[in-house]
């Protein structure tokens, strides 16, 4: 049974940053500057091969945040993250490899959906909660509105093409409850730019009602 993952959220802002690490170490001021801005759920993609381990790190030192996997494209991903123990792990589809294997293992999955007939393979396994990926190419709001035609009681995380611009119009949508994004991720000569991630981050906090 999937977990209500906008219960999981609700002591954060609706706000998924999407981080992509090229060193593990570079996480925790990432994660401490995001709080700082008042974002207290991560994606940790594991994009790189330092993925694993800031999610390791972030683990143990016990931070006070919602610790979710992105970019969960294998079984094998689920076998590494059910070890570690995180709240919940994102993929960009929706395959029924990664499904069975976390349904398994017992991780909470938010598996990404492009397309209606992907929602009724989700609503086989008993999903609720999807991400719509990538979300301003596949019809972005209009297509959230549309879905929720057939599917009123889902519930989306649109990531892909969010920005500070439009993310209030997407949170605005009664079947949208976080959205996703990488925008307030800054780097600078390799390192995190930790005052402007806070910055960024603040700016988005500050936007919410
Ligand atoms: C992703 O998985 O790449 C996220 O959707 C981030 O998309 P963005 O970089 O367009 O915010």
């Amino acid at each position: 049974m999937q977990t209500d993952i906008a219960a999981l959220l609700s002591n954060t802002a609706p706000i998924l940053p999407v981080i992509k690490v090229e060193k593990a170490e570079h996480i925790l001021p990432i994660a401490n500057a995001l709080a700082e801005g008042g974002i207290k759920g991560l994606e940790i993609t594991l994009r790189t091969t330092a993925g694993i381990k800031a999610i390791e790190l972030v683990k143990k030192a016990g931070l006070d945040v919602v610790l979710s996997a992105g970019t969960v494209t294998r079984p094998e991903h689920v076998d590494a993250l059910a070890d570690i123990g995180v709240d919940f792990a994102v993929t960009p589809g929706l395959t029924p490899d990664v499904l069975e294997r976390a349904q398994r293992k017992g991780v909470q999955l938010l598996p990404g959906i492009a397309t209606p007939s992907e929602v009724m393979t989700g609503l086989a396994y008993d999903l609720r909660f999807f991400k719509l990926f990538p979300a301003s190419i596949v019809g972005g709001i209009g297509m959230l509105k549309a879905l929720g035609g057939p599917f009123p009681d889902l519930k989306f995380c649109p990531t892909g093409g969010l920005n500070l611009e439009n993310f209030r119009d997407y949170l605005s949508l009664p079947n949208v409850f976080c959205i996703g994004g990488s925008w307030m991720m800054a780097f600078q000569g390799g390192e995190p730019d930790t005052s402007e991630i806070t910055r960024l981050a603040a700016e988005a906090t500050g936007l919410l009602g």
